[in-house]
This record gives C-alpha cells, structure tokens and sequence, in this order.
C-alpha cells in the first residue's frame, strides 16, 4: 500500500487523487469540529469552500457553521470552535460549514475514491477505516494559508504509523510521511505543548480559543470518522464493530 503524505493543499496534484483514499487533516480546527460534530449527533456536514457557497446553500433547514480569520462569521449559528459543536445544538441538524483551509482541502479532495476526515481525535479509527477501504492513500494536510502546519503533519505521523502497524508494515512512503512517522514517535507525550506553541495554535490562544486547542490536542477519543458521501460529510460505517480499538 503506498501513502503519501502532501504538506499543504497548494502542493497536492488533485489529479493524483483517482482511485485512492484521501484522508483530509486539519486538526486546528475543522476536520477536529468536523469529528466533534458528527460524534454530538450533527445529522450531516457540508463542506463548501466559499462563503458566498455557504449562504447561497441555505435554505433554512440547516445550520450554518465556520470562519474566517478563526472568527465566526457575521449572521451565521456557528463558528469554527469544536466546543460550540455540543449535542443541544446540533441533534439531528446538518451543518453547511466554510473554513480557510480545511474545508479548501476537502474541495482539492474531490477527485478521490473515499474522503475522510482525519484529526489527532480519531487518528486511530482513520487508519482503521482507510486500511478497510483498500486503496492506496494521500494524507492531505491543510496548512495554514499554503504553509505547512506541524499539528496536520505530527497527525499525518500518527495515522502512517498505526497504518503500518495494521498491515505489518506492507506500505512504502514518500519522504514527508517517512519524516512525519519519525517525529510523531518523539511528540506523543507532549502533544498539547506543542500544538499550544505551533503557530496556528498561538494565534488561536491569542483570540482567546486556548481551550479549543486543548480539546484539539486530544489523541484517539472517538472512534467515528467522517466520510464525505454524495457532498455530505457523515459518519464511515465499518464492517468491524469498533473502529478506536
Ligand atoms: C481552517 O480551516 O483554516 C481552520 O480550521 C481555521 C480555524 O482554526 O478556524
């Protein structure tokens, strides 16, 4: 199984995407809210890359949910927080959701066999249902604004790793997956540290989200991945019955 780790979505060659499983990761915040939403029993998230897109889709019977500049924006219910993503809000709503990058990625993914949507908080369980889905695999990291963001790589680490595992190793990859898996191994311990020193997660602490990136910084608590399935992000359904352990 090859998987190819890509650093930011400026570098991936969408083209390169047929046939192959995309996990998308942008774990401050979106694939993180995406999660959190569907585990808090959002009925289903659309991804749109425009704000335009994201008003012009509302009709009514959804929720509008995202950011730019990691603020909510004007008229819309939700921002880009996993922490406003809570049950009372959401029970059997879907969200159309627009953020900078992360939503950006999972447009760049379109082209793809299977889109997932990978945070540290379900790294596990993404690396279980990419292996069901028997493809060879692009990690696609967001960034931030076409640069490279540590949190999407030490998670794209994460997932390589416990891939490799699943399959006794049978997987070849490219140099930045290589890298991610060796520093992924030294992080683990000290992932919320180094997500509050990151860059993106400075700016965030700044604007007063220090506890999203917190809540972010959490490895393997759900065993739910999103799927993107006819536009509409909803949970992977496993033939296995738990998708964490
Ligand atoms: C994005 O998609 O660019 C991010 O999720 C930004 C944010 O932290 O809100």
């Amino acid at each position: 199984m090859q998987i190819d780790v890509v650093g930011t979505v400026n570098e991936a060659r969408s083209d390169d995407f047929y046939h192959k499983t995309v996990i998308v990761i942008d774990v401050l915040r979106a694939t993180s809210t995406i999660a959190t939403a569907l585990e808090h029993g959002c009925a289903g998230i659309i991804p749109v890359e425009t704000v335009s897109q994201a008003v012009k889709l509302q009709t009514g019977e959804y929720m509008l949910g995202g950011e730019r500049f990691c603020k909510k924006l004007a008229g819309f219910d939700l921002g880009n927080s996993p922490l406003e993503y809570t049950r009372e809000e959401l029970a059997g709503k879907q969200v159309i959701l627009t953020t900078t990058n992360g939503t950006r990625a999972l447009q760049k993914s379109q082209k793809a066999e299977n889109i997932l949507a990978g945070s540290l908080l379900n790294a596990s369980a993404c690396a279980k249902a990419a292996v069901e889905l028997k493809r060879d695999i692009v990690i696609l990291c967001a960034g931030t604004l076409d640069m490279f963001s540590i949190e999407d790589g030490l998670c794209a680490g994460f997932i390589v790793d416990e891939i490799g595992r699943l399959v006794n190793e049978q997987i070849a990859l490219n140099d930045l997956g290589i890298a991610m898996r060796l520093a992924c191994a030294q992080a683990k311990e000290a992932m919320e540290q180094i997500l509050l020193e990151s860059a993106h997660g400075k700016k965030l602490t700044k604007l007063g989200y220090r506890d999203d990136v917190v809540f972010c910084s959490r490895i393997n608590v759900f065993s739910l991945v999103p799927i993107l399935k006819n536009q509409l992000l909803v949970p992977y359904t496993s033939s296995k019955s738990d998708l964490r352990s």
